[in-house]
Order: structure tokens, then sequence, then C-alpha cells
């Protein structure tokens, strides 16, 4: 059974909360209620991590690796434009990875169209609202067959 670890980075526990006309009214909790029978259906084991910590994320990341996880789909969030740490800890891992970002980064302000983590993902998904993270898993699902 492939191991999926979806990884969210700040402010994504304020879903439902933050931002609704650009993140919608569903909460975190939803997402993960979404993503948990999805894979439920596609027979695959998630695991959750949520931080609003740069080096909590470089730390889940690091243990993916020992944890032999099979795919990581992740929402670095605000992160996704700045750090340098979690791009060079997913490149340590070698683990399949794809981005998802819930909003169409390439239409909001310039500073969003960057993501440091981009040259090493498989894929990015961005735009399709909560349904980004199934499609990144099943773009995981293709690799790993
Ligand atoms: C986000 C987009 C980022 O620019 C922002 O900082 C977020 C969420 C998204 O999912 O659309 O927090 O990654």
């Amino acid at each position: 059974m492939a191991k999926i670890l979806i990884i969210n980075g700040p402010n994504i526990n304020m879903l439902g909360i933050r931002e609704k006309e650009i993140y919608g009214a569903n909460t975190y909790q939803d997402l993960l209620n979404l993503i948990s029978d999805y894979a439920k259906n596609k027979n695959i084991e998630v695991e959750f991590f949520q931080s609003n910590h740069e080096g909590a994320l470089v730390d889940k990341i690091q243990e993916a690796y020992f944890k032999k996880i099979d795919g990581i789909v992740i929402n670095p969030a605000a992160y996704t434009h700045t750090s340098i740490a979690i791009l060079d800890a997913l490149k340590a891992t070698k683990i399949p990875t794809v981005e998802v970002h819930i909003s169409n980064v390439i239409d909001r302000e310039e500073f969003r169209k960057i993501s440091y983590i981009r040259t090493y993902c498989v894929k990015s998904i961005i735009g399709e609202g909560f349904n980004g993270y199934l499609h990144a898993i099943d773009e995981l699902l293709k690799i790993l067959k």
C-alpha cells in the first residue's frame, strides 16, 4: 500500500476563516476529510502534517525519508515563495513530490509567481481548490505504479 504524506504550511489551518473569497469557506478539517475519503477509495495510506514553522516542515520532510514515505503532496503556503530550506530538504529525500496551491498563484501578486520547490516537483497543481490535492495524489500514483 502506497504511503503518501500530505504537508501543509503556514495559515492552512485557518482555512474557512482566512480570505474566504480566495480560499473558500471550507475548513482545514473539511480538507482532511476529503483527502481521507479519497485515499480510502484509492486504497492508499495518507498521513497529514500542518505547521506554521519552516523548521518543523523541514524536520517532517527529513522524517519522511527515514519512514520510507513513497510520495509527498506539499502546499508550503507562503514558504513556497521564500524557502530554499524546504527545497533542499525535498532534494535530500529524493521522494517524488507534487506541489499544490489552492488559489491560482499565477494570477495574484508578482511575488506569488516564484516557487523555490517547483524545480524539484514532478508536477505543480495550482488554482484547483481543494480538489488540487486529489489531483496531486493521482499524479503521484501514476509515477508510483
Ligand atoms: C497558497 C498560496 C500562497 O501564496 C499563500 O501564501 C498561501 C496559500 C495556496 O494554497 O493558494 O498561504 O499556497
